[in-house]
């Protein structure tokens, strides 16, 4: 399987066709559009799936799902048979919410002037690796790593699909401060799932009762996320079980050795340190 590099970004070419990003620069953002904003592996499914439930809870419909079966819409993706995510979008009513993978540089120029709502959601760099290296091997549109220890030194150099995580996640935080953004962290959701959902639902001006954010956990929480996804088929002919390994914080630790948890320690401090972006690793 092949891959390009653009601005020193490396992409999988089935996956995100050079002209994808090309079609990103000229699509139109509304003020009513919801953007989910995510490093791979972030939790990207997890995410659409709690905003999903948010505004149905509302009555309202998420509609570009559609278009890629179940799966979050990727606006870089293209959908086998039918085109680029981007154009099959456009015509989509509103609200759309839509989800991308790409550094803050490959955005829609449109998106960060507009009203539309963006919500980045964010991981600690240890688990995110660990679960992108087993979703690696799983899936053939992305380079097979070798082995856990080659991967583990390919995402640490960001020699690998997206790109540099740190690079990511800081072009992101550095945003943090503009009024239609929303940061949320894999781990918070974790810990707090309902003051997570509370939070997202008042920044999309979807306030929810208690009752009905008990609603959107029940529905969200990995044993039920698991089993709905379970064996459906995606469009793109891939099954939703692989959006749901194992959903833990710390998983990180069955597949680091302690010179490779050191390593990503130092780049830790030395990318995050006087930014106050930190996260939890257990
Ligand atoms: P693991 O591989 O560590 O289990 P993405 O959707 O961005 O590809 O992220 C996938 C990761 O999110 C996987 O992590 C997956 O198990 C986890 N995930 C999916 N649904 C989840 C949920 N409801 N609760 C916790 N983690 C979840």
């Amino acid at each position: 399987m092949s891959t390009y590099k653009e601005r020193g970004v490396m992409f999988p070419s089935d996956v995100v066709p050079r002209s994808n990003l090309e079609l990103l620069k000229t699509f139109d953002i509304r003020d009513d559009d919801i953007m989910l904003i995510t490093y791979p592996k972030a939790g990207t499914w997890w995410l659409h799936q709690v905003v999903k439930q948010i505004l149905s809870e509302q009555g309202a419909t998420c509609t570009a799902e559609t278009f890629l079966g179940n799966m979050p819409n990727l606006i870089e993706f293209t959908v086998p048979g039918k085109g680029p995510l981007a154009e099959l979008i456009k015509a989509a009513p509103s609200p759309r919410v839509l989800a991308t993978h790409v550094p803050v540089e490959f955005l829609p120029p449109g998106l960060l002037g507009s009203n539309a709502k963006i919500v980045v959601l964010m991981r600690n760099p240890k688990d995110t690796a660990v679960s992108m290296f087993h979703f690696s091997q799983k899936v053939p549109e992305l380079p097979t790593p070798e082995s856990w220890d080659s991967f583990a030194q390919q995402f640490l150099a960001g020699d690998c699909p997206w790109g540099p995580f740190y690079d990511h996640v800081l072009g992101y935080w550095k945003l943090k401060d503009q009024h239609n953004i929303l940061f949320l962290k894999y781990e918070d959701m974790k810990k707090d799932l309902p003051a997570e959902v509370k939070k997202l639902s008042s920044f999309l001006g979807k306030p929810l009762t208690d009752e009905t954010v008990q609603t959107v956990v029940g529905a969200t929480q990995f044993d039920s996320m698991k089993k709905n996804l379970g064996e459906t088929k995606m469009a793109v002919g891939l099954k939703g079980g692989l959006w749901t390994r194992k959903g833990v914080v710390g998983d990180w630790k069955n597949n680091f050795s302690d010179d490779q948890s050191r390593a990503y320690d130092e780049q830790y401090r030395e990318r995050l340190s006087n930014t106050g972006l930190e996260f939890q690793f257990e």
